[in-house]
């Protein structure tokens, strides 16, 4: 999707992969002044330990603890995490205005920091839930939300205007919901999942007519804020999704 919206613009760059094991990090990172790169993205599991490489840490990587992209500047590495303001992005497009809304999240790993952070500085009031629930009380705890127990999970979804998973159920079996299907909150769904893009979650709540966002939108606004970041301009969305949309279709 980047290589989509580089070439539109007529900008003479190549986003490439590059396969890293964690002991190699600080020298791939110093390869990228080498060669001359505007920066990378990270992904697991380098987003947490890059944030001692940084030499500036933009606020949302440091209260989310993970840098997901990183701007080379003058030799100097800048770590950012576009991940929740892609997230709420996604959000947005789909006409969900948060506000000061309840919202259900479940799952308390990397993600649902992102998505925890997003929704808190939007207004929102947030209900973490996780299968073991002490790791939603200290991510609770951290972003000033509220951890709930199972036995108060279905109530919570019901009373609450949105629900986000960002747990991995889904993603190996298309027919795995993280909870019952009859558990659905007033207005929208989101599943941050993107294969497959519909998921059992968002299947259930499309046909009881909530609003759906399934992970396509945050995983292309996500990168366009990263591309922004490096090249100072607004990619095309429509041809960076198109891009990403058409790698997933044949995944
Ligand atoms: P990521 O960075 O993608 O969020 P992660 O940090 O490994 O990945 O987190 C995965 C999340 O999915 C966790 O919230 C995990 O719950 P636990 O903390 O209890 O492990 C959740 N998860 C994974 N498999 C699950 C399952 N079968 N049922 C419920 N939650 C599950």
């Amino acid at each position: 999707m980047h290589n989509a919206a580089l070439e539109l613009l007529g900008l003479e760059a190549q986003y490439e992969a590059r396969d890293v094991i964690p002991e190699a990090l600080k020298s791939a990172l110093e390869q990228l002044v080498i060669s001359g790169a505007w920066g990378c993205n990270l992904s697991i599991p380098h987003k947490e330990a890059a944030l001692t490489q940084m030499h500036h840490l933009s606020p949302q990587a440091q209260a989310i603890g993970a840098v997901n992209t990183v701007l080379v500047k003058n030799g100097f590495f800048e770590g950012h995490n576009t991940d929740a303001d892609g997230f709420m992005r996604s959000l947005e497009e789909a006409g969900v205005r948060v506000g000061q809304t309840s919202v259900v999240v479940l799952g308390a790993g990397g993600a649902a920091r992102a998505v925890v952070y997003g929704l808190k500085h939007a207004g929102a009031e947030v209900l973490i839930w996780n299968r073991s629930s002490p790791r939603a009380e200290s991510l609770a705890q951290e972003f000033q939300a509220r951890a709930i127990e199972t036995s108060e999970l279905p109530a919570s979804i019901q009373n609450a205007a949105g629900l986000v998973n960002t747990t991995s159920v889904g993603l190996e079996n298309p027919d795995d919901s993280p909870i019952a299907d009859d558990w659905l909150p007033q207005d929208w769904v989101c599943d941050i999942v993107y294969r497959p893009l519909e998921t059992r979650l968002l299947r259930v709540a499309k046909a009881a007519k909530r609003r759906t966002i399934d992970g396509l939108g945050m995983l292309v606004y996500q990168g366009a804020n990263a591309f922004e970041l490096w090249t100072g301009q607004s990619p095309d969305i429509k041809v960076m999704r198109q891009a990403a949309m058409a790698v997933l279709e044949k995944l």
